[in-house]
């Protein structure tokens, strides 16, 4: 069985303990909101940038990737709007000194009322039985329909103050819904203030020459300022795309749920550059494409939806975001963004240069329009760790914990098992890892007793387990036991790289997609 939400703590230490996630400088207390990927963690997170890479660039003739520096110049940042706009709204408790987004407090507060309707709901589902018609009950029974009025005003007002950039009606909406800080009880707040996520940092030897930067928080603008260098070497025609994967740092002031939102986490972006007027038509196919890229790894599509903003960003002209169950609830995983030509046409005007296609077919030039899809490496990891972790009851009674990644993921995709570690066996076991080991990620495991052996991997989530046993010496066969059905067969050593491959490889995965 999958687990359930409370069990999200689970996650965290299984991660610890098979060596996927640490805490950054553990041996030092640790530092907030900071993760290293271990052994297997990056094995994992190679192979997610590795299934996003070839689906994006490799499957696409008219996509190309770069690798752009995390430096950039200081007016990149002004141009793209993040020196001015990039902010976090916040808010200080003046007794216990804690400092929160005001936004995120009102949400808090309104997910306490949403936690009320579906209390109600359930209560009454229980009542009516089959009968029960929810979108009635909600639209009739007067208290439910209170509170979703209420939560509806709540957020409306929220957005609009926002949107205005009305710091001091924010406030006003925290003290009237008499919010309290978690740590003191206080509603003692200070005014709430504009926050920018940037890090900023110098390059430079002297105090007097030193330039001040700022880590990327994003890594679409490496693409942007090349796209020219990319169009005339790549002889790149409109439409194309190009793709990048790379570290992004936010100063992220409300930092949990583990790798969800971190300080220093990576990106997969691609940028779409069209002919203006056609912007819709191609954020509707990438929608399409996205989604069916997170499908083919084969998890439940009910775990998968949409979520469209009503309130835009300056540069946009439609966005979406991929939201996914995890342990605590449908959260954003991937956006895909309709940037309008907001970001070329601001960096022309801030460096003075050119960005613009000439368009054969039209004999005109033009500032093209980009759409973007941007996934978190971190939030993919989590979203697949987390729905792959179960724990099940066997028949005999004994619980087992299996990480049921897709096999396309696994970090190690056979680990080899010499039954016992006498009577030539190891040899045996060892020739066959060294074969295997040309073509896959793979291990070679002899301590303990072979179910133990088993358990491990299955933790693990290696999606095979070869063994050796001494009837391998006879004919050459070994048994090979799948982790989800926990089955085993005999085959001939010979056919164990075939069945692996069609099991493992990108090729079948993708194809899912067509
Ligand atoms: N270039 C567009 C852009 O950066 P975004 O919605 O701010 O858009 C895109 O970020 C994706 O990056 C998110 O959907 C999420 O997966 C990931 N992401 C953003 N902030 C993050 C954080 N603090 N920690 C981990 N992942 C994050």
């Amino acid at each position: 069985m999958a687990l359930q939400e409370d069990d999200f703590k689970k996650v965290i230490s299984h991660a610890k303990e098979y060596g996927f996630v640490f805490q950054s400088s553990e041996i030092y207390d640790g530092l907030s909101a900071v993760y290293d990927y271990a052994q297997q963690g990056v094995a994992l997170k190679n192979n997610i940038k590795d299934y996003w890479w070839r689906a994006m660039v490799q499957m696409h003739d008219n996509i190309v990737g770069i690798d752009s520096a995390i430096f950039m110049h200081p007016t990149v940042w002004k141009a793209s709007g993040h020196v001015d706009a990039f902010n976090d709204p916040l808010i200080d408790n003046k007794d216990s000194k804690k400092r929160y987004r005001a936004d995120v407090l009102i949400e808090d507060h309104v997910a306490k009322i949403e936690a009320k309707i579906e209390k109600e709901l359930a209560k009454a589902a229980k009542r009516f039985g089959d009968s029960f018609d929810k979108e009635q009950y909600m639209a009739t029974n007067e208290r439910v329909a209170g509170y979703i009025a209420t939560s509806k005003s709540i957020l409306a007002r929220m957005g609009d103050a926002l949107t205005k950039e009305d710091l001091a009606a924010v406030k006003e909406l925290i003290e009237e819904l008499k919010i309290v800080c978690p740590i003191s009880g206080s509603a003692n707040w200070t005014d709430v203030k504009q926050f920018n996520l940037m890090f900023g940092t110098k390059i430079g030897a002297s105090a007097d020459s030193a330039m001040d930067l700022f880590l990327r928080p994003e890594t679409a603008q490496g693409i942007f300022v090349n796209f020219l260098n990319v169009q005339k070497t790549g002889r790149m025609k409109i439409p194309f795309g190009i793709a990048q994967i790379g570290k992004a740092f936010r100063n992220e002031i409300v930092a949990r749920q583990f790798i969800f939102r971190q300080r220093e986490f990576e990106q997969m972006e691609m940028q779409f550059f069209v002919r203006p007027g056609t912007q819709k038509e191609w954020y509707d196919k990438w929608k399409e494409t996205r989604i069916k890229w997170h499908y083919s790894l084969g998890f439940s599509e009910d775990n998968y939806r949409f979520h469209d903003h009503d309130k835009l960003a300056h540069y946009a002209d439609a966005a979406a975001d991929i939201e996914f169950k995890f342990p605590f609830g449908f959260k954003e995983l991937e956006g895909i963004h309709s940037r309008t030509d907001f970001d070329l046409s601001s960096h022309e005007k801030y460096s003075g240069k050119k960005l613009q296609f000439f368009d054969p077919e039209l004999n005109e030039s033009y500032v093209p329009y980009v759409v973007e899809t941007s996934i978190g490496v971190d939030r993919m990891f989590l979203a697949i760790f987390s729905k792959s972790l179960e724990e099940e009851t066997l028949e005999n009674g004994s619980t087992r914990t299996v990480l049921k990644l897709p096999a396309v993921l696994a970090p190690t995709k056979a680990a080899i098992l010499p039954l016992v570690k006498k009577d030539g066996l190891s040899e045996l076991a060892h020739e066959i890892f060294q074969e295997l080991q040309w073509d896959f990620a793979v291990s070679y495991d002899e301590k303990d007793a072979v179910g133990r052996r088993y358990r491990r991997q299955d933790a693990l989530g290696t999606p095979f387990c070869i063994t050796v046993d001494h009837q391998t010496k006879v004919d050459q066969t070994v048994t090979i036991r799948h982790r989800d059905s926990m089955e085993q067969e005999r085959v001939a050593i010979a056919d164990l790289s075939g069945i692996i491959d069609r099991a493992v490889s990108t090729k079948h995965w993708l194809k899912k997609m067509a």
